[in-house]
C-alpha cells in the first residue's frame, strides 16, 4: 500500500484585498465606483483581516422587505475575519440588489458564502438562484453541498459580466421552488469595474475558422495560475485584487520540466497589447520549461489538467514571455487543449518581435461530458518539424474562464460530495457523540480521525481499483473558485525556491553531484541484498562512497508520479538545511533517467523499527524521550529556524532516523512545503501525508500550517508510549487510530492500560502526566489548541527531567507556572 496519499483539491483560493472606493482608469472615462458589501450588517463598515471595508447592503436592495439578518452561531475557524461571513441576509422570496455602476463596463461581480446555522434554519435546505443583468450565475445552487465537497467553510465565486448600455447593475436572488422550505442567503457581495481585458474573439480549436465572442458573454473565473513561480497575492496584482495561483497541483504526469525565473539582464516591458491589466509582471517573470534534454523532450508533454462542468464553453488564457532565448526559431513548439492542436509551431520570439515582451492567446474549448472526464488538458510539445535549435517549450501563465452558453446560463450543477467524505462523516455521526454538540455545523464536517479511519478503507479499495489514483483525487469535478484565505497569505508560497530550480544550478552549491557509475558502483548495481528500505518514493540501498564512507541511496522508481518535484524538493530543502537533527544529505545523481539520493547512512534505522513489530531490544523510557526531543528540536528548527517556516508534513516514525550513537535525525523532506514565515499564516495545499498522522483539519480545509506536523508528532508521541501503530484497522474500530483512541484513554485517566508492556512500571509517573498530557495537546481537533513545536519541545525536556530527577517537580512546577 502506497503510505502516501494524494488527494488533490482542484480548488483555487481566493483572497481580496482592494480598499473599499477605487477609481479605475482604462476603458471608461467616467469614474467607476467598487461596492464592497457585507449582506446582513447593520450599522457602520466592518473592516476585514486585509483591512478592507465592507459596507452594509441594506441601502442596495431593492426590495427589502421579504428579507431577514442573522449572525452565524457557529463561527468556523478557517473563516479569515467575522466580516463579512458571519453576517447574513436570508431571503424567503425573490430579492433584488441594484447598483449603480458605469455603463459599457465590464464588471466583476464577487459572490461570498458561508453555509451555516442561522435562525436555526437548516444550511442544506437553502437551494437558490443568482441572476446579474439576465445572466443566470447560480441555479438550485447549494452552498451548503458545495462547500462539503470542497471541504472548504465558504465560498466565493467571480464572473465577470459584460458591459451593459444601461447604468444599472440588477443581482436577483431567488428561492428554489422545487424543495419546499427553501430559502436563498449571502454573506458579501464586491461590485468592481475591470479592465476590457476581453478585447479580441477566441479562436475554437479544432474549428479555425470559429470564434467564440467573448466580448458579449459573461465569464466564470474558473483557475489563474502564475505557471513555474509562487502564488501572487491580490495587493500585488496591480490594483486589480487577482490572485494567482502555484501550478504544481495542476500538473499531470511524471515529467514535469522545469521552472525558471528572469535573469537580471532582461527586462520585462509592456506593450500596448499587453500591459499589467492583463497580468502583473511576477507572472510573466517565471515560466515552466521542458528541461535541458532534446531526447526526453521530445518524447513526452508538458501537461497541465483542471476540473470543469460540461456542456459549457471555455476560453483557455496563455501567457508567455521569453526571457531565455532571443532568436526566432531557437524555441518552438505546438499548444494542444484538450488533445486538439490549438497552436502549431508556437514561437513566443516570433510573436512579441523580442526577448522580455510579454503576449497572451486565447483558445476556447467546448467540453461535452461525452469525452467522459470533465476537463481541460494543456499540453506543450516542441515542433521537431520546424527543427527549432532547442526541442522545448514554455508557459508563463493560464486562466481558464467559463463563458456562458446560449441561454445566458453559467450555472453548473452542485457538486457531489465524494464517497470518501460522506462515508467519513457518517462515520463521525455514529462513532462521535460528541459531534452532534457541534450542532449541524458545515463546510466539511468530516473531519475527527474515525473519520480519518474511514477514509483509508475506501482509499485503499479505491487505489487497489485504479492504481494511478484518479478516483482518489477528490473534487475532480470541481470547477469553481473556493474561498478559504487569510490576511496573512500574502507572502505565499510555493514548495520551490525562487530561484531557478533546476537541478544542475544545485550542484554548483552545497549539494555534491555523484555520477550513475558511482552509485552503482557504491551499491553492488543496485543489487537487492542492499535494499534497506522501501518509500513511496522508490527503493532505499545500502552503498558506500569514496572507498569506505557508508551511505543511503535512495533511488526513485521512474513510475512514482510526483518523483521529479519530491526530488527536486529533498533536494532543495536539504541543500539549505544544517541541523543536528535533521538528515544530511550528502548529494544526488540525476543521470539516464535515474533521480538518486546520496545521505549518510543511519546505523540505527527508523524509530519504529526499534518500538514494535521486530525483535529488536525494546529501548529504554529515557532512550525514547531523548529521541522524540532531538525529533522535536529537529522540526522546531523546521518550524521557526529558517527563514522560512518549513513545514514538514509526513512526520511519522519511519521518518525518524538514528544514527550510531541513537540521535534522532527528521527525514524525508519530499513533501514539504514552505510556509508564510507568521505564526498565524496557512498554506493552501494538496492534502498529502500519511493516514493515521494526518491533521483533521488539514485534511477538512487542506491548509496547511505548522501546527499539522505538530499533530502527527503528537500521534508519533502516542506510538512510543504504547509501541503500537498509528492506525491498526485489525483492531476495533474505536481503538484503529491510535490519536482517538490514546486521546480516549487520556481523558478517561486509562491510559496506564495501553502502554508498552516493556515500560509498565518503568516510567515516573509525574513524567508520564507530563508526556501524555503534551501528547494529547498535540493531537487536539483544533490547531489553535495544539501547542507550539517550542513547547512541546519545552515539555518534553521537562518531562526528562522529572524522570531523571523526580525531587525537582515542586520547584520545576512553580518555575514552569512563572514561565
Ligand atoms: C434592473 O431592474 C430594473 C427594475 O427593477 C429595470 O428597470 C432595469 O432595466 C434593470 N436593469 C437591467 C440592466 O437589467
Ligand atoms: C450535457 O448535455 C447533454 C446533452 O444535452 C446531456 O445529456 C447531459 O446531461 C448534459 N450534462 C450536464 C452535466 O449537464
Ligand atoms: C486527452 O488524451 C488523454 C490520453 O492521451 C486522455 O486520458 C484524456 O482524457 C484526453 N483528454 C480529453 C479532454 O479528451
Ligand atoms: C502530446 O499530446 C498530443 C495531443 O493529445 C498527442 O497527439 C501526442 O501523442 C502527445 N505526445 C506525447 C509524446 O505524449
Ligand atoms: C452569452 O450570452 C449572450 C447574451 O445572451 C449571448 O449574446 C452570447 O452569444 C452568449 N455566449 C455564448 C458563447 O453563447
Ligand atoms: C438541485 O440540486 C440537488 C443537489 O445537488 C439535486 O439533487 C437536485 O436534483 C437538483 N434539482 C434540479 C432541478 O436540478
Ligand atoms: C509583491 O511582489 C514583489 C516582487 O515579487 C515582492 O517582492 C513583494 O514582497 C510582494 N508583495 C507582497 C505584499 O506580496
Amino acid at each position: 500500500m502506497k503510505s502516501t496519499i494524494q488527494i488533490v483539491f482542484f480548488v483555487l483560493y481566493f483572497s481580496f484585498t482592494m480598499n473599499s472606493i477605487h477609481v479605475l482608469s482604462g476603458s471608461s472615462k467616467s469614474k467607476s465606483f467598487s461596492y464592497i458589501l457585507s449582506c446582513g450588517a447593520s450599522g457602520s463598515d466592518g473592516t476585514d483581516a486585509d483591512g478592507r471595508k465592507w459596507s452594509p447592503d441594506i441601502k442596495f436592495l431593492a426590495s427589502s422587505g421579504n428579507s431577514e439578518t442573522a449572525t452565524a452561531q457557529f463561527q468556523d475557524p478557517s473563516l479569515p475575519s467575522t466580516v463579512p461571513y458571519m453576517n447574513v441576509r436570508i431571503f424567503r422570496s425573490t430579492s433584488s440588489y441594484k447598483f449603480s455602476v458605469s455603463p459599457k463596463t465590464r464588471l466583476w461581480l464577487r459572490l461570498h458564502f458561508y453555509p451555516s446555522n442561522y435562525n436555526n434554519l437548516d444550511p442544506s435546505m437553502a437551494y437558490f438562484s443568482v441572476i446579474a443583468n439576465g445572466f443566470t450565475l447560480l441555479k438550485n445552487f447549494s452552498a451548503s453541498i458545495t462547500a462539503k465537497a470542497l471541504t472548504l467553510a465558504y465560498i466565493a465565486r467571480e464572473f465577470s459580466l459584460t458591459p451593459v448600455e444601461s447604468g444599472d447593475l440588477n443581482v436577483t436572488i431567488t428561492p428554489s421552488t422545487e424543495q419546499s422550505g427553501s430559502y436563498a442567503f449571502i454573506n458579501g457581495i464586491e461590485v468592481i469595474p475591470m479592465p476590457d481585458i476581453f478585447k479580441k474573439p477566441a479562436v475554437l480549436v479544432e474549428y479555425s475558422d470559429q470564434f467564440v465572442d467573448v466580448q458579449s458573454s459573461s465569464l466564470q473565473t474558473m483557475f489563474r495560475i502564475n505557471i513555474g513561480g509562487q502564488s501572487i497575492a491580490p495587493n500585488n496584482d496591480s490594483g486589480l485584487t487577482r490572485t494567482w495561483y502555484d501550478d504544481s497541483p495542476y500538473l499531470f504526469g511524471a515529467a514535469i520540466g522545469v521552472t525558471s525565473e528572469v535573469g537580471k539582464n532582461v527586462r520585462i516591458q509592456y506593450s500596448k497589447d499587453v500591459t499589467e491589466d492583463i497580468a502583473p509582471l511576477n507572472v510573466y517573470s517565471t515560466a515552466r520549461t521542458m528541461g535541458p534534454d532534446p531526447k526526453v523532450n521530445k518524447n513526452y508533454n508538458l501537461t497541465w489538467v483542471f476540473q470543469v462542468d460540461a456542456n459549457f464553453t471555455y476560453v483557455v488564457r496563455l501567457h508567455f514571455c521569453e526571457y531565455q532565448v532571443t532568436k526566432i526559431n531557437q524555441r518552438v513548439f505546438d499548444v494542444f487543449v484538450n488533445n486538439q492542436t490549438a497552436e502549431s509551431g508556437a514561437d513566443v520570439i516570433g510573436w512579441a518581435g523580442s526577448q522580455g515582451i510579454p503576449v497572451y492567446k486565447d483558445y476556447a474549448a467546448y467540453v461535452t461530458d461525452q469525452s467522459g472526464d470533465d476537463e481541460i488538458w494543456v499540453a506543450l510539445h516542441p515542433t521537431v518539424s520546424m527543427k527549432p535549435e532547442y526541442y522545448d517549450a514554455i508557459l508563463n501563465g493560464l486562466e481558464v474562464f467559463k463563458v456562458n452558453d446560449t441561454d445566458a446560463n453559467l450555472a453548473g450543477p452542485n457538486p457531489v460530495p465524494s464517497e470518501m467524505l460522506v462515508n467519513a462523516e457518517a462515520a463521525e455521526k455514529e462513532f462521535s457523540p460528541s459531534a452532534s454538540r457541534v450542532g449541524p455545523l458545515l463546510g466539511g464536517v468530516a473531519g475527527g480521525l474515525t473519520g480519518c479511519v474511514l477514509v483509508v478503507a475506501v482509499f485503499v479499495f479505491v487505489n487497489k481499483k485504479n492504481n494511478v489514483g484518479k478516483d482518489c483525487k477528490m473534487g475532480n469535478w470541481l470547477p469553481l473558485y473556493g474561498n478559504s484565505h487569510t490576511s496573512t497569505s500574502k507572502s505565499t508560497i510555493s514548495g520551490k525556491s525562487n530561484t531557478d530550480s533546476h537541478l544542475s544550478s544545485l550542484a554548483a552549491g552545497l549539494c555534491r553531484h555523484f555520477s550513475l557509475w558511482e552509485i552503482k558502483h557504491g551499491t553492488k548495481n543496485f543489487d537487492e541484498s542492499q535494499v534497506i528500505g522501501l518509500g513511496g518514493f522508490g527503493k532505499v540501498y545500502r552503498g558506500t562512497i569514496d572507498g569506505g564512507t557508508n551511505v543511503a541511496i535512495k533511488r526513485s522508481n521512474p513510475s512514482s508520479e510526483q518523483g521529479v518535484y519530491e526530488f527536486q524538493t529533498e533536494i532543495e530543502m536539504l541543500s539549505k538545511l544544517r541541523h543536528r537533527h535533521l538528515v544530511s544529505l550528502i548529494g544526488f545523481c540525476e543521470e539516464d533517467g535515474e533521480m538518486i539520493l546520496v545521505y549518510y547512512y543511519m546505523a540505527n534505522g527508523t524509530l519504529r523499527e526499534h518500538l514494535y513489530k521486530s525483535n529488536k531490544h525494546p529501548l529504554s523510557w529515557k532512550q525514547r524521550l531523548e529521541i522524540c526531543i532531538g525529533a522535536a528540536r529537529g522540526l522546531h528548527y523546521l518550524h521557526t529556524g529558517a527563514r522560512y517556516t518549513i513545514i514538514h508534513r509526513d512526520v511519522k516514525t519511519t521518518n525518524i532516523l538514528l544514527d550510531e550513537n541513537w540521535v534522532a535525525k527528521v527525514s524525508d523532506f519530499g513533501l514539504s512545503k514552505t510556509g508564510p514565515n507568521l505564526n498565524q499564516g496557512h498554506v493552501s495545499t494538496m492534502v498529502k501525508g500519511s493516514f493515521g498522522y494526518l491533521d483533521p483539519e488539514y485534511f477538512r480545509r487542506q491548509q496547511l500550517t505548522e501546527k499539522s506536523d505538530v499533530y502527527s508528532f503528537g500521534v508519533v508521541l502516542f506510538e512510543v508510549l504504547c509501541a503500537r501503530p498509528a492506525l491498526n484497522a485489525n483492531l476495533p474500530k474505536e481503538q484503529a487510530s491510535l490519536a482517538d483512541w490514546a486521546g480516549h484513554c487520556q481523558r478517561k485517566g486509562t491510559l496506564h492500560e495501553i502502554i508498552d508492556p516493556h515500560l509498565r512500571g518503568k516510567i515516573n509517573p509525574e513524567c508520564l502526566k507530563k508526556f501524555a498530557d503534551t501528547a494529547e495537546k498535540c493531537v487536539s481537533n483544533h490547531g489553535i489548541d495544539r501547542p507550539s513545536m517550542g513547547d512541546v519541545l519545552w515539555n518534553l525536556e521537562f518531562s526528562l527531567q522529572l524522570e531523571k530527577n523526580p525531587g525537582m517537580v515542586v520547584a520545576a512546577e512553580k518555575k514552569a507556572n512563572k514561565a
